[in-house]
């Protein structure tokens, strides 16, 4: 384990096993269909490389880069596009993945935008659920991991760009970032 983690939250094994039952039901849902599997830069970059090799059907790759402020108010909270879709998605079935929802803001704006864009159906794939964090109404069409609300790194997640290429979820040490 990394010096800087308190103890490990998700294994390898836990997280790779979690993975393939996801893939297994989107491979059942998507049957016959050639979805654009939007991945959401740059956390979600581990789970994506991953779980688009577990799927069966056809897929495109595509990527986001995105971020989102707000201060209280669903209305408040705005998206802001650092890279947008390289692809056209009207017509298209859309999954995207997403490391972790947190407040709900990034992920509510991100579906709100790309439905504007007249998609055949947006699903969204998150590796982990801080629900007690959230504000926003918005929960995930299929979801690895429902945790509490600790400072998670590792498996794409970061402190700092640090730590997204642990194999594992760590818990990173008070120490680390007090
Ligand atoms: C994280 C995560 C989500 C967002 C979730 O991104 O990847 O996009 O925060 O938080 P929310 O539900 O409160 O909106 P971050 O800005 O840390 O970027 P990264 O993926 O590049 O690390």
């Amino acid at each position: 384990m990394h010096q800087d983690c308190e103890r490990i939250l998700l294994t390898e094994e836990t997280i790779q096993n979690r993975v393939q039952e996801i893939a297994d039901t989107l491979n059942r849902e998507y049957r016959g269909k050639n979805p654009l599997v939007v991945g959401i830069l740059k956390g979600s970059i581990i789970f994506y490389g991953d779980l688009v090799r577990k799927l069966d059907m056809p897929v495109e790759l595509d990527f986001m880069a995105v971020s989102s402020y707000g201060s209280g108010t669903v209305s408040s909270g705005t998206l802001r596009i650092k890279k947008d879709l390289d692809k056209n998605i009207e017509g298209r079935d859309v999954i995207i993945v997403e490391d972790i929802i947190d407040s709900g803001y990034t992920l509510a704006r991100l579906k709100e935008y790309l439905l504007s864009r007249n998609p055949a159906s947006v699903k969204i794939v998150v590796l982990l659920d801080k629900f007690e964090r959230r504000v926003v109404d918005i929960e995930a069409d299929y979801t690895c991991f429902r945790i509490e609300d600790e400072f998670v790194i590792g498996y794409g997640l970061d402190y700092d760009e640090r730590y997204r290429n642990l194999p594992y979820i760590g818990i990173l040490k008070r120490s680390v970032y007090e």
